[in-house]
């Protein structure tokens, strides 16, 4: 079992993962947090994605979505939920209750673990995406599916990859949540789902706003290749995904509201409905 911490500002990542997605290997205390950051310690099975610069960028988002306006109760659905980081989040939430969904035995063992740890309480289910629930609505819906662009389309069955890899563009996974996510929405539910700009934020945008929904980008961050972009950095230029010697890569957050109220409306309410091209959350990269 690994433990890894969210690294403090200005600190390496304890994963040196940038964004490569790099899961580190068995039972080392990785980042063991001291002082003030010792709540954030999350426990990992061996296999399962590590807490990595999206989780935090998307549970950072979470928290001031939930947070944010009048306090109401919301059901929370994780799809894809790893380490089960951003679902103890949004479960510390006064008022939310959270499910996470995970194809892992161990990652939905160690949200479950996560959750505990912490006293809070998060429903865990195994299958696939939305099936697990179908039927359910819920009022936010948070992913980071796998979205790494691979060598091919065919997603892998077994292993660490199976976090990361999302086909040729990146978009297996992330199309299939862009299009579940509006039948399990409740009225006036958002979507918040992270991903790389190497997949195209447009097409997200598109997909969803073709779906009815009201669709905006609320937090960007650049980063250097991690790991396993490092070593696919060919392909990428090869494929045109990122110019000659390029080895950034930005991370956004996209968050599509299904129309409808929920409760009383927010100032952003008033500005859902348009895609902002200045995007809302450029503000210093929660995570560095
Ligand atoms: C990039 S990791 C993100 C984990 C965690 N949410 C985080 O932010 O650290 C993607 C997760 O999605 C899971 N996953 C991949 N395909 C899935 C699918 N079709 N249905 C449910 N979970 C899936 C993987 O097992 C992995 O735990």
């Amino acid at each position: 079992m690994t433990v890894a911490a969210r690294p403090a500002a200005g600190a390496a990542s304890a994963e040196g993962r940038g964004v490569g997605r790099r899961p580190q290997p068995g039972t080392e205390l990785a980042g063991r947090s001291t002082g003030a950051r010792a709540h954030l310690s999350v426990v990992r099975l061996p296999g399962v994605y590590p807490v990595q610069r999206d989780t935090w960028l998307l549970a950072d988002v979470v928290r001031r979505e939930l947070t944010d306006g009048p306090a109401s109760s919301s059901r929370v659905l994780e799809l894809g939920a790893g380490t089960g980081a951003v679902s103890a989040v949004a479960a510390g939430i006064a008022g939310s209750r959270v499910t996470a969904v995970d194809l892992s035995r161990r990652a939905l063992a160690s949200t479950w673990l996560n959750a505990h740890l912490r006293g809070r309480r998060v429903r865990v289910r195994r299958g696939d995406l939305g099936r697990p629930v179908a039927g359910e609505r819920f009022d936010v819906i948070v992913s980071n599916p796998p979205y790494v662009p691979a060598p091919t389309d065919r997603l892998p069955e077994h292993g660490a990859a199976r976090a990361w890899d999302g086909g040729r563009d990146g978009r297996v996974v992330l199309d299939r949540v862009c299009d579940q996510a509006p039948a399990l929405l409740a009225p006036g539910g958002r979507l918040l789902l992270v991903h790389s700009a190497l997949n195209g934020v447009d097409e997200t945008v598109r997909r969803l706003a073709a779906d009815g929904l009201a669709v905006d980008v609320v937090a960007r961050c650049t980063h250097p290749f991690g790991p396993v972009l490092t070593a696919r950095a060919a392909l990428l230029e090869d494929r045109g995904l990122v110019a000659p010697g390029v080895r950034t890569e930005e991370l956004v957050v996209v968050r599509a509201r299904r129309p409808g109220v929920t409760g009383p409306p927010r100032e952003d309410d008033r500005r859902a409905g348009e895609h902002r091209s200045r995007p809302s959350g450029r503000s210093p990269c929660p995570i560095t």
